[in-house]
């Protein structure tokens, strides 16, 4: 989804602006996007200096003089994925109007309506984009007001949708204004410069202090003034805080990609997750509990929302918590969700399971959700987004920043905070005695150190991989936990690879599916551990009889040990023994191994697979 980045400096080196803002555009690459645009104030010449070009950064780099870097006193710049118009130069943003440039993430939803109206007025449109109305808007606003917030003010009074806007104006090539509503922007603080941005990527290099905004407010930002308003031009606060993350955590780290690195990062992604959870007294704790505990005792049911990846860590976490809380749990895609009519009230919990916490689709589940009456509890990884400020309760997972598209750490992390809050739960309505608690928080401590175990053990897995670089479809089969971890499985080849994949229940193959087995198929299978209930590790095993028999490649998952596995597979994934219900911790790690390796051996960017935006902020 769309990056942005805005910065004011003037008492800064020549070329800082144009080096923060394109330093911020490759930081903030993750997000996916089409096409790169910079516009710059402070040039010399009176106008504004506006590079813009479809494709990677790279395009918008040959397309810059850069020798020397320009002189500027501020900068913005945008990464577009595109929304309304084609991925083009010219429907790339900066949108420029007389002396007015104008960048947007979001959608103007009433852009028809207000483009008639300037149509009609004799205003001629260049692009296809929603955008270009704002900067006409602007423009003219500027031509009444004199101010650049004050008219950044009026026109966002008129918009209908969702945006955050930056926007600069020649004459006063000391200022950058920015305003948000129903998508995020974010403030850095500077000595005598100071940032704007999509997330604190942006400007993570430059600093760690940061101003937080509430929805539906304006700011304007000079090099040494940082001025909040709400739309009606009142006076509004942020809130200010340091960044925790170093920009360290937003480079690959010597891995070949962002998610090799971030697959690695996934034993300290759980115990990041799992630290300080615990008061003084030994209890769980959440992060930011804005409901009363004694709801969250008569709570009659739990609806998870989320969508792709996080929806199957809320598969995961049904398991879980119908064990340790005997609270019925339905998992469902926001999307779904949100546009039906479900059964919900003040005695339903609504999880909300977001790694960005931006995710429209679940955003407007959650505000759906809480218009019927339900509270809401954010299982989110990114503070200062907006799922958690518009939710109940609040438990951040502690995966740090999950640059690759395909989310890998964040799903461990997602999971985790998921079981804390089963035994939150367990724990606040009695489900368990506290020492069954924290028997199975000692096993959960100890999970780190087994995903570790599993990553040591990646080497057998990336060969298969690469052996299979031409396969043209691959299933998963799993059963109970191991269920959402098939389908996971299928979801990563699917977004990395291109290849047809799908994860089934292996008690459904029966059903339908089997028919797609015919000899060479490769089907990865994972396996319950024996030492769980019985009948179901023999369930699949003979399930892998069945599609073996019927010529299937059996790439098998099972626990350290489990030797009634080996005559029927043809390979053999162990992973370290664990609880049944913790397993998917460790089951899914090969899967992302194997996609990740299967992608890169097809020669594809497994940090930016084609289509695919990494914060979705559009329904
Ligand atoms: O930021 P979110 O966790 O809300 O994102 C939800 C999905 O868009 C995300 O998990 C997506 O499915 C991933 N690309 C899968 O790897």
């Amino acid at each position: 989804m769309c990056g942005i980045v805005g910065y004011v400096g003037s008492q800064q080196p020549n070329g800082r602006p144009l080096e923060v803002v394109l330093g911020g555009l490759r930081r903030l690459e993750y997000r996916g996007y089409d096409s790169a645009g910079v516009a710059l104030t402070g040039t010399g010449d009176g106008k504004l200096a506006v590079t813009k070009k479809a494709g990677k950064l790279v395009n918008l780099i040959e397309a810059l003089d850069l020798d020397p870097l320009p002189a500027s006193t501020a900068a913005i710049g945008h990464t577009r994925w595109a929304t309304h118009g084609g991925p083009t130069d010219v429907n790339a943003h900066p949108h420029v109007v007389g002396k007015v440039a104008v960048i947007h993430n979001g959608i103007v939803e009433n852009f028809v309506a207000l483009k008639a109206e300037l149509l009609a007025a004799g205003t001629t449109f260049t692009s296809e984009t929603d955008t270009e109305v704002v900067a006409h808007l602007l423009a003219r606003a500027y031509d009444v007001h004199g101010d650049l917030t004050a008219a950044l003010t009026a026109v966002v009074q008129r918009l209908q949708g969702t945006f955050t806007l930056l926007a600069v104006h020649a004459d006063v090539p000391d200022v950058v204004v920015g305003a948000r509503h129903d998508s995020p922007l974010v403030v850095g603080l500077g000595d005598g410069e100071n940032f704007l941005g999509s997330d604190v990527s942006a400007f993570i290099a430059q600093t760690k202090d940061a101003l937080e905004l509430d929805q539906d407010q304006v700011v304007t930002i000079t090099p040494t003034s940082v001025v909040v308003t709400d739309f009606a031009g009142g006076p509004a606060q942020g809130r200010r805080y340091t960044v925790d993350w170093d920009a360290a955590a937003a480079e690959k780290g010597g891995f070949r990609s962002f998610m090799d690195k971030e697959i690695h990062d996934q034993p300290k992604a759980v115990a990041d997750t799992l630290l300080g959870r615990t008061d003084l007294a030994g209890h769980l704790v959440l992060d930011d509990l804005r409901i009363d505990e004694s709801v969250l005792r008569s709570i009659d049911k739990i609806i998870v929302i989320a969508c792709g990846t996080a929806a199957y860590a809320g598969h995961v976490a049904k398991y879980a918590i119908e064990h340790w809380c005997r609270i019925p749990v339905e998992v469902e895609l926001a999307h779904e969700f949100r546009y039906r009519d479900p059964v919900v009230n003040e005695k339903t919990l609504v999880v909300a399971i977001s790694q960005s916490g931006e995710t429209m689709d679940t955003l407007m589940a959650v505000r759906h959700a809480r218009e019927q009456g339900a509270k809401v509890l954010a299982i989110v990884n990114t503070h200062g987004s907006t799922i958690p400020r518009e939710s109940d309760a609040v438990l951040y997972t502690h995966a740090g920043p999950e640059i690759a598209v395909a989310s890998t750490k964040a799903f461990l992390a997602q999971i985790t905070a998921a079981y804390l809050l089963g035994l939150y739960l367990a724990q606040l309505r009695g489900n368990k005695f506290p020492d069954e608690i924290s028997a199975i928080l000692d096993e959960l401590r100890l999970m780190p150190a087994k995903i570790q175990l599993v990553l040591d053990r990646a080497g057998r897995v990336r060969e298969i991989a690469r052996w299979m670089a031409d396969t043209t479809s691959v299933l998963f089969l799993g059963r109970h936990v191991g269920f959402p971890v098939a389908m996971e499985g299928a979801l990563k080849l699917k977004e990395l690879a291109y290849i047809h994949a799908e994860g089934f229940a292996a008690g459904e193959l029966k059903h339908g599916p089997i028919a797609l087995i015919e000899p060479g198929q490769p089907v990865f299978v994972i396996v319950p551990s024996p030492r769980g209930r019985d009948s179901l590790h023999s369930k699949v095993v003979s399930n892998i009889q069945e599609i073996r028999a019927r010529g299937a490649r059996t790439l098998v998952i099972a626990e350290d040990g489990d030797e009634a596995v080996r005559p029927f597979a043809d390979e053999v994934f162990y992973v370290p023994q664990s609880p049944v219900l913790l397993a998917p911790l460790l089951t899914v790690v090969p899967l992302q191994l194997f996609a990740c390796e299967l992608a890169t051996a097809r020669g594809l960017d497994v940090d930016q697979p084609r289509n695919l935006a990494k914060s979705v902020t559009v329904e």
